[in-house]
């Protein structure tokens, strides 16, 4: 009776190996991947816009191996680079809603013109599934745990999140090892920025205490406007100096127009503001990555 009260809670926080294995065994990679969710509360930021360039100049500039998970059931980070991705792949609320656990986000990735860029398709029904899980016991855990093998074979996994603190978000956060928050110059965004780092300090507390920060990098900078710019970065840097990133993306219009065409930016126009603003951010955040 015990042992099988015992199975069984495993079973819902996915902990057990030999349940999990129950489903077709995926072998284990030889990476570890560092998990980085780009979060921020507030909608509009560049919070797509950084996921797909950072992890495409990952793979292209550093020879990473990397995954880009959309997370965000409005699907953008197809959109932005849909002629780069090829057919394939499969619903990852699928996997995030299968009641019997132990599927991995691997069955569902779809490979990428770009090499050793991986993503998972655009899913519309991970709006619903954000509901679904809310009924769930552990349920701030199933991404973590779909990922447990997953990991092993990507050097760096790159998670783009919705524009709320809601479900989906908060098992992007679980699984991470690293947050970077993307945070325009807007009084709006810096109440999001807050909220945001509200939210991860309860998570280290109580759900993850190995996420970290990994930096505040300012967005969409328009280079005209420098009094705004420098009220919110003065505000930003009184609030959490130790994480803002030097670097800064400006507004830069290829950046919207890759977006169009459905490339990344280092297609579209590799020496644009852009593409190097993107590389910089790239260079820095290889150097926190933990291999
Ligand atoms: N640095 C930039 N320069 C010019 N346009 C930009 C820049 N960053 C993002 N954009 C544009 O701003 C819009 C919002 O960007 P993006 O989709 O990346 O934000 P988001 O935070 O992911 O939005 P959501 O909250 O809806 O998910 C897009 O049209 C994008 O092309
Ligand atoms: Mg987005």
């Amino acid at each position: 009776m015990r042992s099988l009260l015992k199975s069984g809670i495993r079973r819902i926080a996915g902990t057990d190996e030999t349940d999990r294995h129950s489903t077709p065994k995926l072998p284990r990679g030889a990476h570890n991947a560092t998990v980085i969710s780009v979060a921020a509360q507030k909608g509009g930021v560049g919070k797509t816009t950084t996921s797909v360039n950072l992890a495409s100049a990952l793979a292209r500039n550093h020879g990473l191996r990397v995954l880009l998970m959309d997370v965000d059931p409005q699907g953008h980070v197809y959109t932005a680079i849909k002629k780069q991705v090829h057919a394939g792949g499969g619903a990852l609320s699928s996997v995030l809603t299968d009641e019997r656990g132990g599927r991995e986000v691997m069955e569902v990735v779809t490979e990428t013109i770009v090499e050793g860029l991986h993503v998972t398709p655009c899913d519309p029904r991970l709006g619903g599934a954000e509901d679904l899980l809310g009924t769930r016991i552990g349920k701030e855990f199933l991404l973590r745990d779909a990922l447990q093998i997953t990991r092993t074979h990507y050097d760096v996994i790159i998670i783009d999140c919705p524009p709320n603190l809601g479900n989906l978000t908060l098992n992007a956060l679980v699984a991470s090892d690293l947050v970077l928050i993307p945070c325009d110059p807007s009084p709006l965004a810096v109440n999001g920025v807050d909220a945001l780092i509200g939210t991860i300090s309860t998570i280290a507390n109580r759900l993850n205490p190995s996420i970290d920060i990994l930096g505040l990098v300012m967005t969409r900078v328009d280079g005209r406007n420098t009094t705004l710019n420098d009220t919110v970065r003065g505000q930003l840097e009184a609030a959490y100096g130790e994480v803002m990133l030097d670097v800064n993306i400006g507004i830069n219009s290829s950046l919207a127009q890759a977006q169009m065409a459905g490339l990344d930016i280092f297609e579209f126009d590799p020496r644009s503001r852009g593409a190097v603003q993107y590389e910089a951010l790239a260079s820095k955040v290889k150097d926190a990555l933990k291999n």
